[in-house]
């Protein structure tokens, strides 16, 4: 399952919602929470459960991101999920353990790592049952430390710690949305700094930023080739005994080597050209 891109579609916005059938993303994320008014709470999920029911959406992953669920809403949310087939569930202002999720449930989680105490419990939150993924929210994290937004957007310790954690625990590291919709400029370097950081994906919110994310967490043609190259080279120097090469007048050695290896298993013959 690949999660280079994740599109929020609010969950009351049926227009939408069956565009998203046809878009480019590999999660469509149907949105409960902040995309839908107090008021419009119940008939967003009135329509969800009808539009669920009729559309397809392929090979895409359809998610529900839920109200926390230490809310009444969440809750409501969570009630209407185990009467649902969805592919996983979003659970965002996530603290603590969150395994009664997904044992009352049986569908997989990504938590939304956005208040002092979530990141303050990250083992908690990511090594709960059921979590694959996860992400978080650089508006809602500094609403709750009492900084500002635009500080936390850049924060360099945030990022590299949510994607610290999801490597350490095997669950995939997706970068946090990008509000500005004109700056699709700003969106790549964007992702193109979060994949460095070793993000495997991204939020998005409008469908222009789902072939930037899509073509940027793919490897290139070049990529892929130059670690079938770096494999090939290891494997049979490695097979005389020798565990570090010159290759291309770079050193390469066993952490090259897996990191090449990876790309591979995770991309394949599938990455774009
Ligand atoms: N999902 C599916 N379709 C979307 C979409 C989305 N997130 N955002 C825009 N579209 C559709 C529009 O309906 C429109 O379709 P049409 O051409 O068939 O009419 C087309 O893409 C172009 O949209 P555009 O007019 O540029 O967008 P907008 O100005 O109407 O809407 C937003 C801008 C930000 C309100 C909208 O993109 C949106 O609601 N995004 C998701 C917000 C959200 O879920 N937030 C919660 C998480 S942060
Ligand atoms: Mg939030």
């Amino acid at each position: 399952m690949r999660r280079r891109s994740q599109l929020y579609v609010p969950g009351n916005n049926e227009h939408m919602i069956r565009k998203s059938t046809e878009l480019e993303a590999d999660s469509v994320i149907l949105d409960l929470e902040d995309a839908v008014p107090a008021d419009r709470k119940e008939e967003a999920r009135q329509l969800i459960k009808r539009l669920l029911g009729e559309l397809e959406w392929g090979k895409r992953e359809v998610a529900v991101r839920i109200n926390s669920p230490s809310t009444k809403e969440g809750l409501r949310d969570l009630a209407l999920l185990a009467d649902l087939d969805v592919d996983l569930v979003v659970v965002p202002k996530a603290e603590g353990d969150l395994s009664f999720i997904y044992r009352s449930l049986g569908v997989p989680l990504e938590p939304i790592i956005e208040t002092a105490r979530g990141l303050a419990m990250l083992e908690d939150v990511i090594t709960s049952e059921g979590v694959v993924a996860v992400t978080y929210g650089p508006a809602d994290l500094a609403l709750s430390v009492g900084g500002q937004a635009s500080r936390y957007q850049r924060s360099e310790y945030v990022r590299t710690a949510l994607v610290v954690a999801a490597r350490a625990y095997g669950v995939d590291s997706i970068d946090s949305v990008f509000f500005d919709l004109k700056d699709l400029a700003g969106f790549e370097a964007e992702c193109r700094d979060a994949r460095a950081l070793g993000y495997v994906g991204k939020q998005v919110i409008h469908p222009s930023q789902l072939p930037i994310a899509n073509a940027i967490f793919s490897p290139s043609r070049e990529e892929l080739e130059l670690a079938r190259e770096i494999v090939q080279a290891y494997e049979s120097s490695a097979a005389k005994g020798k565990g570090a090469i010159r290759f291309r007048d770079q050193l390469i050695d066993y952490v090259h080597y897996m990191t090449a290896k990876r790309l591979l298993e995770d991309y394949g013959e599938g990455g774009q050209g």
